[in-house]
């Protein structure tokens, strides 16, 4: 049932081009230039006179929400907000039947998330759902949905779940853009163009496993580790960081690399790993700065890159690249190599990767 892996989560981490090939299928039709999603066009007023749209999930499911936030607001040019169900739920928020609200959950049964919706619905928004499993409560509950159709993720760690959460959000973005006409048919095309070479990328980004153990080998005794990102890749910086804490059980925390001079900096000595994703992108000379603050207080550095990056390389202790991409889809690909590493490390520590301690695969009490 493992598919001959060790673990569900190195299964789910290699099955990703697939699982982001059925989460385009049907859906995804770069020929025709159109991306087809009923739930979408069957609502798409509700979508485009929406005021905003306010982004409920937790844990890795908020993470995608928060990559969405930046694709979304680029893209479409709605505003967004991303908020832990667990805290809108109960802080009176101000919610009206312009809102649209977006319910993020691989399990569909977090009672968080559940209890966010059941609010939203009774203030009049109109709620929509991204759940992975079929027939799960919040699919039910929700207005409208789009499932991700990862196929059943049994690691308590959400691997898959999070990139093909991060897929349908940006088909929506994309569908959404189009309506209202914030971007241009030359560069929907070539997002769409780009999105279907994504599972071929990160089959590429797979192929640096055996380079990320050599870096878990390295950096397993590490008490505490930093991930920084900017951009579209400050939140992959916080699953990174999630990821390694869950199943490795070492501390890890993410960061916007520029809020690192604001406090975090002060933990940076020799014994620090700092992971930090550079892609050639975005922010790229600006990470690179942050990079040389880290390496003049002796900190590691391990850098995610984009293929034949040589600025980063110089400076790093190690890096792991990625294929080139268009920024907004950089998550897709970054995600990877942070999944390896902190899979390998765990391993390594010999801790119990598919069902870590005190963790369950879907938090269905507060
Ligand atoms: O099923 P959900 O997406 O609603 O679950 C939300 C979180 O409990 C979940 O993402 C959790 O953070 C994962 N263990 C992270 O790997």
């Amino acid at each position: 049932e493992k598919g001959g892996f060790e673990h569900f989560m190195l299964k789910e981490i290699y099955e990703q081009p697939s699982a982001i090939t059925d989460t385009y299928r049907g859906r995804l039709l770069v020929d025709e230039g159109v991306i087809r999603m009923a739930g979408i066009d069957d609502n798409l007023e509700r979508f485009t006179n929406a005021k905003r749209i306010i982004i409920v999930a937790c844990g890795t499911s908020w993470h995608a929400g928060l990559v969405a936030e930046y694709i979304f607001e680029d893209l479409a040019r709605i505003p967004v907000e991303v908020e832990y169900a667990s805290e809108f739920r109960y802080r009176n928020p101000v919610i009206t039947s312009e809102d649209v609200v977006i319910a993020i959950s691989q399990s569909g049964e977090t009672a968080d998330t559940m209890a966010a919706i059941k609010l939203a619905k009774e203030k009049g928004a109109f709620v929509f759902g991204v759940c992975n499993v079929v027939g799960s409560s919040i699919s039910r509950e929700t207005h409208a949905g789009a499932y991700t159709h990862a196929g059943p993720e049994i690691g308590v760690a959400s691997t898959k779940a999070f990139t093909t959460q991060i897929t349908v959000l940006t088909l929506i973005a994309l569908k959404l853009a189009k309506a209202k006409g914030t971007i241009s048919k030359t560069d929907f095309h070539m997002h769409l163009s780009e999105l279907e070479t994504i599972p071929q990328k990160i089959e590429v980004a797979l192929l640096s496993n055996d380079h990320i153990k050599e870096v878990a080998d390295k950096y397993k005794e590490a008490r505490n580790c930093l991930y920084l990102g900017r951009g579209y890749n400050f939140p992959v910086a916080l699953e990174g960081a999630l990821k390694l804490k869950e199943i490795s059980y070492i501390h890890a925390e993410g960061y916007p690399a520029a809020e690192m001079k604001h406090g975090p900096i002060a933990l940076i000595d020799e014994d620090m790993p700092v992971v930090v994703i550079a892609t050639r992108k975005g922010h790229y000379e600006k990470v690179v700065s942050n990079i040389q603050e880290i390496k003049s207080r002796q900190g590691k550095i391990i850098g995610i890159v984009t293929e034949g990056d040589t600025s980063v390389r110089d400076l790093a202790d190690y890096v792991i690249e990625v294929p080139d991409t268009i920024e907004s889809l950089t998550p897709l690909l970054t995600t990877i190599p942070l999944q390896l590493l902190s899979y390998h490390i765990a391993v390594m520590l010999g801790k119990n990767v598919d069902q870590p301690r005190n963790l369950a695969k879907s938090v269905t009490v507060e």
